[in-house]
């Protein structure tokens, strides 16, 4: 048996990432958990982002934002980025987090992160409690630790984070399966399992 309640944002795990904002001399940390991917060709993504926050003029003014991956080690910072306000906090300096330089945006890039994912905002909706940040992905950087000679990205290597109903977990090593698993063909399973070896 099931108990329903009031409808609520109950979709779990999400992303809790650091969205970094602002410039290279003024600039500013936000936690965002309402964020996702829109569309992949172009590939666009989102931030939903409560009009009282002070990085929400920031990006509102600048139009660009840096969404930066959580790892385990980056927990407590992503956590007090979701706590305390850039309005009377320096959070890269209290957190001792370093500013990079993003390519195509002028909001640094957090270098801690092992993924940093540069975005131009080309839309906002407003609703009643957020507002939607639609924007286009012009750059993502990945740190070489977590690509392999082949190009291919080792996220399973980064200790990333979940955000679940208010709590932090670590994502557990154990691979379950992998895009279109549940429908291979036994020799391709074959091939996959020799390839391993
Ligand atoms: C895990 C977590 C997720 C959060 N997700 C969001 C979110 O999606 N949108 C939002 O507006 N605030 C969110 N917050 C709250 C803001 O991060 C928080 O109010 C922050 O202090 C705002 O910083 P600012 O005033 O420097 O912009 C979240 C906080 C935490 C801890």
């Amino acid at each position: 048996m099931k108990i329903s309640s009031k409808p609520g944002p109950l979709t779990a795990p999400l992303p809790a990432v650091m969205v970094s904002c602002g410039d290279m001399e003024n600039s500013n940390i936000i936690t965002v958990a309402w964020t996702g991917i829109i569309n992949s060709h172009p590939p666009m993504t989102y931030i939903s982002v409560r009009p009282n926050r002070f990085s929400h003029s920031i990006i509102s003014e600048r139009g660009e934002f840096v969404i930066n991956l959580t790892t385990a080690d980056l927990t407590r910072a992503m956590d007090f980025c979701g706590v305390r306000s850039g309005s009377d906090t320096d959070k890269f300096g209290q957190l001792g987090l370093t500013r990079e330089a993003a390519e195509t945006v002028s909001a640094p890039m957090i270098a801690e992160s092992p993924v940093n994912i540069e975005c131009r905002v080309t839309e906002v909706r407003n609703y009643p409690s957020h507002d939607m940040f639609i924007a286009e992905i012009t750059a993502v950087h990945v740190d070489e630790r977590y690509v392999d000679e082949s190009g291919a990205y080792n996220y399973a290597a980064m200790d990333l984070v979940a955000f679940s109903h208010g709590k932090y977990y670590r994502l557990s090593p154990e691979e379950l399966g992998f895009f279109g698993y549940s429908v291979m063909k036994p020799k391709t399973a074959k091939k996959r399992r020799a390839k391993k070896k």
